[in-house]
């Protein structure tokens, strides 16, 4: 196990983004965030004590990756949001960006709900194996195409409890 970004790289990075978001959003602006279960839910509580503004969270599960180290195309929604972001400004956390199907779809999907806005943030970046063409507002970090964990990304459910970032293997 390497470690890719520490807790302090993580801190700073997270002081980072949510000073963005605060840019993007006045103050009275309200913003409903989704976070993707399981791997954003750290990430995600991190990012919005940060957040001086009025925040509605939901969750969304959706599965991709599985018990397998493979992105699969088409998501399959098993835990949906049940709050209305008809109208709304809403930000999708997730956190690695991978192939980016998992974004696109869950983005698409969203959009039939006719929110006001989506922006999609990502505490990383797997930019080297993106299949879909899709813009991300907020980056945490470039990573390398390695598998990681920790911070709330895990390999069979362990490692979520770390409190940085490693990589597992040299090679996917
Ligand atoms: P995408 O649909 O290919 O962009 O996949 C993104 C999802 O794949 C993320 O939400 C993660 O759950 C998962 N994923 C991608 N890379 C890794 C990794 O290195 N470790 C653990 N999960 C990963
Ligand atoms: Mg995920």
């Amino acid at each position: 196990m390497k470690t890719l970004f520490s807790k302090e790289n993580i801190n700073n990075i997270i002081n980072e983004i949510s000073q963005k978001i605060m840019n993007n959003y006045k103050k009275d602006e309200e913003i409903i965030i989704i976070s993707l279960l399981k791997g954003a839910f750290i990430f995600t509580a991190d990012l919005i004590r940060k957040i001086d503004r009025t925040i509605i969270i939901d969750f969304m599960i959706v599965s991709s990756y599985g018990d397998k180290f493979e992105s699969s195309n088409k998501i399959d929604i098993k835990y949906d949001i049940n709050i209305d972001i008809e109208n709304k400004n809403v930000i999708i956390i997730d956190d690695i960006v991978d192939t980016g199907n998992t974004l696109y779809e869950i983005k698409n999907y969203l959009l039939k709900k006719n929110p006001k806005k989506i922006e999609l943030c990502c505490l990383l970046d797997k930019s080297q194996r993106r299949e879909k063409n899709i813009n991300i507002d907020y980056i945490g970090f470039k990573c390398p195409n390695e598998f990681v964990i920790g911070y709330g990304i895990d390999t069979f459910n362990k490692y979520r409890n770390l409190p940085f970032v490693a990589s597992l293997y040299n090679e996917l």
